[in-house]
This record gives C-alpha cells, structure tokens and sequence, in this order.
C-alpha cells in the first residue's frame, strides 16, 4: 500500500491520517505544534519532527493547512526529501491568485503540485464523506481520482485552470456564510416579536428556497416581463422585516439589501423583479 504523508494535524489532517491509518496506510505526519500530532502516531502514523522527514518514502503528500503562507513554508521545508514525481496535494482553502502563482512556480520546479479543496469537516475526514474538489491535468485527475475517492464521498474535477477549484471553494464557502448570517437575521427578529428559533426552523422544513433556485430566477429578472414581485414591494417587505427587528444594529445582511434596494430603485429599477438584485446578466 502507498506511504502517505499528511502535513497539517489541524481538525481536518487529523482525521484525514486517522482514515487512511484506518484503510491499513503506512502514514507519515508532521505538524507545527507536534503535540497535535500525538493521537495521530498512538493510532499507529509515524510522527515526523520535519516537514522533510514527514514526506521520505512518501507516493502522496497531502497538505491541510491553514491558508497560503503555512502552504509555501510548508513545500519549502519538504521539497528537499521529496521523491521523483510525487503528489502533492494541497486540501488548505487558499487565495485563488496564489494558487496559481503557486502551480506555476512549483511545476516549473518539476513539482507535481496540485489544489484539492473540501467541502468536508473534522468528521467528514474521519468518514471519508463529503466533497473534495479538483482541478489540475486532466491526466493527473485519472491517475489521483482511486486515491482521492477513498478519501472523500466525492471528487469534483473542475478542469485544467489549477486555480479553478480554489475560486469554486471560496464561491461555496460564501454561501455557507452569508447563509449562516441570513439566518443570524431571521432569529434575531424572531427574538424581537416572539418567535422562537425551533418555529424559523420548523418553517423552513416546509419552505426551503435553494441558493440555487433563486439565483436562476435571478439570470436575467431585470429584463423579464411581468415582474413576480417587484423590488418596491419586497422593499416595502424588508422595510416591515427591520421594524420588526427593531434596532439595525443587532442585524448582520438585512440593512445592506435595504440600502441596495434603495439604490435600484433610485436608479428607476422599482418595477423589476426584485431578484434583479442579483441577476448576473444586468447591462
Ligand atoms: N475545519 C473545517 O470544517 C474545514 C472545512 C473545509 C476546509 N477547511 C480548510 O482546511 C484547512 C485546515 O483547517 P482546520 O480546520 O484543520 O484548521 P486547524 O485545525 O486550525 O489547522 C490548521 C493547521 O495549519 C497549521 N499551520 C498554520 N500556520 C502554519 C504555518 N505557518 N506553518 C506550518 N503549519 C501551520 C496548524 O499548525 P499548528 O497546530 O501548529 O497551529 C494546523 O496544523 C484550512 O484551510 C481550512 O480553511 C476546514
């Protein structure tokens, strides 16, 4: 079986190597704090106190990092100890300019340096479940997917750009938190007139907009005619929401979308769809 090295024993690392300990890997770990690491090699991986010596013997090299600056530290630590033609798998959510700068600096150093961003938590790694993105040589995501499906529930390949899958993961993670704020909303509100959050909850079991129904219903809305629900009404609608609420203040996303209203309907777009907000394809 292949010799795995996982550089990063952070919340997901840690259950990446515990998994792959798991599958009957030899697992190699190396991480900043080494105390992290310690579950890690009582469950059986060896704990290395070097990137460089984390990645000796290795097929695969996965890296689960905080961001950029630990990544490049990282690769310039275990570059040295590095075997002909190994991957290096880089799970860290980075910059997608990085990326890229980062892709074209290390393939031109011969380094097979490739960005797989999770859709994954500390128990989706434990699991292998959730969704790992991909993006890379077309030729090389044949040759990882075997490796990286037991890893993940899902690889998603996104094509040759290397820093394709950085720009989708952060498109991914903007909806969980601007959703996570929408919600802050929606229970503050509730707070504000009696409405418990279990009811918002109970609510949205039997009413569930998707992100990705209304943004379809967004392509295109400024132009579309008869308008479902024009954006004076919904304003009239946001205008009740922070009444409601009462002080703007306690409110995270319902000030801003009023004040983005406002504007388009200054600007003559009160009798759009109010989706327009977001239509992509607005001249
Ligand atoms: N947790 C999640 O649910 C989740 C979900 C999807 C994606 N992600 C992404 O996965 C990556 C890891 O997240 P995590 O939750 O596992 O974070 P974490 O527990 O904070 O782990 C971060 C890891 O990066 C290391 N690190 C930070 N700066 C470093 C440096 N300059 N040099 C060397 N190592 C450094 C840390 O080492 P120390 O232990 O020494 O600090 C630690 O091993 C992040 O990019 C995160 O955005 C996380």
């Amino acid at each position: 079986m292949d010799t795995i090295a996982v550089l990063g024993m952070g919340l997901l690392g840690r259950g990446f190597a515990l998994n792959l300990l798991d599958k009957g890997h030899p697992v190699r770990v190396w991480n900043r704090t080494e105390s992290r690491s310690t579950p890690v090699g009582e469950a059986g991986a060896t704990v290395a106190s070097t990137p460089a010596d984390a990645v000796k013997g290795a097929q695969r090299v996965h890296l689960v990092l905080t961001a950029d600056e630990a990544v490049d530290a990282v690769i310039a630590a275990m570059t040295p100890s590095l075997g002909e033609g190994t991957f290096i798998v880089d799970h860290s959510t980075n910059l997608p300019a990085k990326v890229a700068e980062r892709y074209a600096r290390l393939r031109d150093a011969g380094l097979k340096y490739l960005h797989a961003p999770v859709f994954m938590g500390p128990q989706n790694s434990r699991e292998a479940t959730g969704l790992m993105l991909l993006s890379g040589p077309a030729e090389e995501e044949t040759a990882l997917r075997p490796a990286l499906e037991t890893m993940t529930g899902r690889v998603l390949y996104l094509g040759d750009e290397p820093d394709k899958a950085a720009k989708i993961k952060i498109t991914g993670n903007g909806m969980l938190v601007m959703l996570t704020a929408a919600m802050g909303d929606l229970f503050t509100m509730g707070a504000a007139c009696g409405v418990g959050h279990e009811e918002i909850l109970a609510l949205f079991e039997q009413f569930a907009p998707s992100p990705a129904g209304m943004g379809q219903r967004a392509v295109g809305a400024s132009r579309r005619k008869p308008p479902g629900f024009t954006m004076t009404m919904a304003r009239k609608d946001v205008g009740l929401m922070l009444e409601t609420a009462g002080d703007p203040g306690t409110l995270t996303l319902l000030p801003a979308v009023a004040a983005a209203m406002d504007r388009a309907i200054e600007e003559g777009r009160g009798e759009e769809d109010f989706t327009s907000l977001a239509d992509p394809t607005r001249e």
